[in-house]
């Protein structure tokens, strides 16, 4: 079972005026994979309130896969990709990568995207979209390859060669 911990961040949504569905879409793909999401925070975009929730989640709950939804855009208070750059180890780009230029064939707002990826420890962190829709697309194209990046990153896929 791989442990999934979900951070959506989001103004609106820490004071009640919107509601979560990314949460939910993140929970029904990440089934496809042998998920459990057992950790769920709704913060506002700021970034030291964001990058503390990341931390705990990778340090003190160790958790496998860290998935932040929200705060990659252009708003001044889009703040997510900051606050990922604060705690990570080590980036993954070729996880960003993938997803916009696979969304790119969806949408050419897929470009404003600046969503990061990262290992803190042996969690890796990833940020998606705030819409359902951009969730359900940018989490589908990587869906495939997060049960081996999890492997690799806990030790127990010693080589990656078929
Ligand atoms: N990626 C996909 N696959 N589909 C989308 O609809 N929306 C884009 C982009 N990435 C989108 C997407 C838009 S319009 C924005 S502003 C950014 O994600 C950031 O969204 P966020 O601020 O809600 O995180």
């Amino acid at each position: 079972m791989i442990k999934v911990g979900i951070l959506t961040a989001s103004d609106k949504g820490s004071l009640g005026q919107r509601t979560d569905e990314s949460k939910g879409v993140i929970e029904g793909l990440i089934k496809e994979m042998k998920g459990e999401v057992v950790h769920y925070i709704l913060v506002p975009d700021e970034r030291e309130v964001i990058s503390d929730h990341l931390k705990e989640m990778a340090d003190t709950h160790h958790i496998d896969l860290v998935l932040t939804t929200g705060g990659t855009g252009f708003s001044p208070r889009d703040i997510t990709p900051e606050a990922t750059l604060d705690v990570i180890e080590r980036q993954v780009p070729g996880i960003p990568e993938a997803m916009r230029q696979e969304s790119l064939k969806i949408t050419p707002r897929a470009m404003l995207s600046r969503a990061v990826a990262g290992i803190r420890g042996k969690t890796l962190i990833i940020n998606l979209p705030g819409s359902p829709k951009g969730v359900r697309e940018c989490l589908s194209v990587i869906l495939p390859v997060l049960p081996h990046a999890i492997e690799i990153l806990k030790g127990k896929a010693g080589e990656c060669a078929r």
